[in-house]
């Protein structure tokens, strides 16, 4: 065939759908259960907004991002991740202003890099995410962190760790950027082209280039953990308090460094331990960016959020052996035996669907064993059949599926009827 689908996209399949709406459902309860509110936002935003916050230097804005001049020669992009455009949003809206701070708000939806595609990597995939704004009270910041885990638990996932690591506040960057240009620009020409142009603009992006990991200066690289100032050791002290006095164990990790330009102080990754799961074992990652509102024009705003793909959530799942279980289709099929018998059938499934039933009937004009046999498939509880007889005497025929018993019922009697079988 000519045309298959994108590499790094997916079709998801009525098979898949289903599994994708159940952890959507999770989603949409848990956050209701912290108070976070849904947001929208555009599939693709000016190509600047990407550039100051996720930052140029990074492989996300200089390799992956599907970036497009648009007829009136504006350059768009489509969006890599959600944190940029909620602020952006947040400071459009002026949202600083709303009387509760911070603004507690999540999202889900497509992100678009240009990756190499392997398991759990793609260039399309759905990331759901949660941004709170407005607030630096580090017991936010073991909210989020408990918000993602409680999706993943209730998902079924066991098999789960979380990493953590400060970044610090600017004073501390700037004294850990400084040490880390001491380190590796003796031995930069052994690094790649884009780590030796990273070296004076943003020597920590060094830490997590994939050609060069294997490096020995990034072992023994100076670590962020070391060059922290009071402030910050004293803020990541207390938000390891917050996750400790809600009983959320963590593993620290002073090489986690994130993708990303606009993290400070918190970062963190929800990783799986399942064994069956591949190379890329993290679930989940976010931080605290409090500068992002200030850098693209709004008041400061200091934030922290997290984003997971749906798509690695259910890899995650199928490594530990997990699936949701698979609602009946239908409570109702009806099975009709000729032109008129299909004629009834369909009116009573239209009175069915208006009592709210879920019901289905036959539209290939097929013998009645086929017919049951998509019952079957269906996983109908009730099965209605409509023979010449029973149009004739304004009956049906009403089998219970459950316990194979069949029954006469008269027209005017059948909803109540099948509403007292559906109990
Ligand atoms: P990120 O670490 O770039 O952070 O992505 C977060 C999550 O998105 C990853 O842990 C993974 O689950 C998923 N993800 C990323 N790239 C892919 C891919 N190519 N295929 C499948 N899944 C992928 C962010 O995007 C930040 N905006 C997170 C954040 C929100 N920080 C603060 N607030």
């Amino acid at each position: 065939m000519k045309f298959k689908v994108p590499r790094g996209t997916q079709d998801i399949l009525p098979s898949e759908s289903w599994k994708w709406q159940q952890v959507e459902a999770i989603i949409r309860d848990v956050c209701e259960l912290y108070r976070y509110k849904e947001i929208r936002t555009p599939m693709f935003e000016q190509t600047e907004l990407f550039q100051r916050t996720v930052g140029d230097t990074t492989d996300i804005v200089q390799k992956e991002m599907y970036t497009f001049t648009d007829r009136g020669n504006r350059s768009m992009t489509l969006r890599p991740e959600g944190t940029a455009s909620v602020v952006r949003s947040y400071v459009e809206h002026k949202m600083f202003g709303y009387p509760d701070q911070p603004v507690k708000l999540y999202y889900s939806g497509p992100m678009f890099r240009y990756e190499r595609q392997q398991a759990g990597r793609y260039r399309q995939f759905v990331q759901f995410g949660v941004e709170a704004i407005g607030s630096a009270d580090p017991a936010i910041d073991a909210e989020v962190i408990s918000l993602a885990l409680d999706v993943y638990r209730r998902a079924g996932l066991k098999d789960l760790k979380l990493v953590l690591n400060s970044l610090g506040d600017g004073e501390s960057r700037k004294a850990h950027r400084e040490a880390l240009i001491a380190h590796f620009a003796p031995h930069i020409g052994e690094f790649c082209t884009d780590c030796q142009s990273r070296l004076n603009k943003n020597p920590l992006r060094i830490l997590d280039c994939k050609v060069d990991r294997d490096h020995p200066l990034m072992a023994s690289a100076p670590s962020l953990t070391d060059y922290l100032n009071e402030e910050s050791a004293a803020y990541f002290e207390n938000v390891k308090r917050y996750l400790d006095a809600i009983g959320i164990s963590y593993e620290l990790d002073p090489n986690l460094v994130r993708g990303l330009d606009y993290y400070n102080h918190t970062a963190f990754e929800i990783m799986s331990t399942s064994q069956g799961f591949g190379a890329i074992t993290t679930l989940c990652g976010g931080g605290r960016y409090n500068g992002v509102s200030e850098d693209i024009g709004g008041p400061h705003a200091p934030g922290i959020g997290f984003a997971m793909s749906i798509e690695r959530l259910l890899l995650a799942l199928e490594a530990e052996e997990k699936t949701f279980v698979d609602e009946p289709d239908l409570d109702v099929y009806i099975v009709s035996l000729d032109e008129e018998a299909h004629r009834k059938g369909f009116t009573v499934l239209n009175d069915l669907r208006n009592a709210g039933i879920r019901a289905d009937m036959d539209y290939m004009d097929r013998k009645m064993k086929a017919q049951m046999k998509s019952a079957d498939r269906f996983n109908a509880k009730t099965v209605i059949v409509i023979g010449e007889d029973e149009v004739k005497e304004n009956v049906v025929q009403l089998k219970n599926m459950e316990d194979g018993t069949q029954q006469k019922v008269k027209d005017s009697l059948l909803l109540e009827k099948i509403k007292e079988q559906l109990k």
